[in-house]
């Protein structure tokens, strides 16, 4: 196919290679590039279909928590600081993003509220037009100090992270957090009109499956919408299982489907369907005549691939197209010449074009025998869970 000629317009997307060979997918792109159309109305179409409108950005790869799960016992080795990207850097690449189609950005961490002067960003980032929302996902230890402070700064939705409501429980799951700031988090976020607020609790056979109804439950008189989670390998089940006693060691030890978290959720009370974007990766529920709702996020009994809209910003500057995938793309060079927003836009594009059609986590293969279970990030280099953000 010959490309028309507006696609090469002074774009230094042409210069690349995978774009020269590709024609299907420079004719799904040729409408971003076009002069004359805003960019708040230009879309990015991946290979497979999918427009990609969100962005994620882990802001820091440091928590004040250790979920057993998603840091290893030995902790992880912190970038330097110098190393972790400005809020200059993080706004340039952001501002890109939007105008390329990314419509809402979600800032995570480690945990993002550890990251020193976080309102002052979501104010820089919430001056760029065309971009629709900005989230955050926390651990919600420092929200009481925080929900205020980023509220007015633009925020517009949080989620939270907790699993479990059992104040010993949840000290062993964070190896040492405490379940009252949380708590607390929760009701400042919600009293400083942070709203609808999400819960995210990932599922851990043995652990925290007899918590199930307690936290549907939370969703009766408050407006909380609790999303129950498949856990997804990262190599540390082993760890996890150690430190929470939990059989023997194996993934399928600690794994709870979604769907068994629905059916106890039935026993709460009868479960009406809620209609959602077609990007959302929960299936979400009210219980009939509570205020909240509950959802279930399956990504290995029901993967949400074919509907996936993500792209993810790692600390240090690094795009990664798929949660599980270990190839990444380094945005700081672009920000060595001073062509940076051209430089980046090839960059976010050139990342797109590589976004693979699925992940290679077991539920795909379930039909495969003896499919070794893919630790997310396998052959990533020193991979966390923590690092990247969920
Ligand atoms: P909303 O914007 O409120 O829908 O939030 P979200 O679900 O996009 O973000 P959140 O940070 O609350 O993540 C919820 C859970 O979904 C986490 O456990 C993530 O790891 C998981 N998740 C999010 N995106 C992906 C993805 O692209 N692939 C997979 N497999 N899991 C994902
Ligand atoms: N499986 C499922 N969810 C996970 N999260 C972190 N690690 C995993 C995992 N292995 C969740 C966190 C947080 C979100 C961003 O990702 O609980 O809520
Ligand atoms: Fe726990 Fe999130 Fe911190 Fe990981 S990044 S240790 S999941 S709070």
């Amino acid at each position: 196919m010959t490309l028309p000629p507006l696609f090469w317009k002074g774009v230094s997307l042409s210069r690349k290679p995978t774009f020269q060979i590709c024609g299907k997918l420079a004719f799904l792109i040729y409408p971003l590039y076009a002069p004359g159309v805003k960019a708040i109305w230009r879309k990015m179409i991946d290979s497979f279909g999918r427009e990609i409108d969100y962005l994620r950005i882990s802001v820091t790869d440091r928590c004040n928590l250790r979920c057993v799960y998603c840091m290893p016992a030995h902790g992880i080795i912190h970038k330097q600081p110098s190393d972790i990207l400005s809020f200059e850097q993080i706004y340039s690449i952001v501002k890109a993003a939007v105008g390329l189609g990314i419509r809402k950005v979600r800032i995570t961490g480690g945990e993002p509220l550890v990251r020193k002067d976080l309102p002052a960003l979501i104010a820089e980032l919430k001056t760029i037009n065309g971009l629709k929302e900005i989230c955050l996902t926390t651990n919600g230890i420092y929200l009481s100090e925080y929900a205020l402070a980023i509220k007015e700064a633009g925020l517009d939705r949080i989620n939270i992270s907790l699993d479990s409501l059992n104040k010993e429980k949840f000290r062993k799951i964070t190896q040492g957090g405490n379940l009252e700031m949380v708590l607390s988090g929760i009701d400042r976020a919600l009293a400083a009109g942070l709203a609808p607020l999400k819960i995210n609790n990932v599922l851990l056979k043995d652990f925290n499956t007899d918590e199930i109804a307690d936290f549907a439950n939370l969703t009766k008189a408050r407006p909380l919408h609790v999303r129950f989670i498949e856990y997804m390998p990262t190599g540390l089940h082993g760890f996890c299982a150690d430190v929470l006693g939990l059989g023997h060691g194996s993934y399928d030890d600690i794994f709870l489907s979604a769907q068994e978290a629905k059916n106890i959720c039935r026993s709460v009370g009868e479960l009406e369907p809620v209609e959602q974007g077609t990007a959302d990766t929960a299936e979400v529920f009210k219980i009939r005549g509570f205020l909240g709702s509950v959802g279930f996020i399956s990504p290995i009994s029901r993967p949400f691939c074919a509907s996936c809209n993500k792209l993810r910003l790692t600390s240090e500057g690094r795009l990664r197209n798929c949660l599980h995938s270990s190839k990444t793309i380094d945005l700081k060079k672009a920000f060595a010449n001073n062509n940076s927003q051209d430089e980046l836009a090839a960059l976010i594009q050139e990342a797109i074009s590589l976004k693979p059609e699925f992940h290679n986590l077991p539920g795909h293969h379930k039909d495969e025998k003896n499919n070794p279970l893919v630790p997310i990030g396998l052959e990533a280099e020193n991979f966390s869970m923590c690092q990247i953000g969920g």
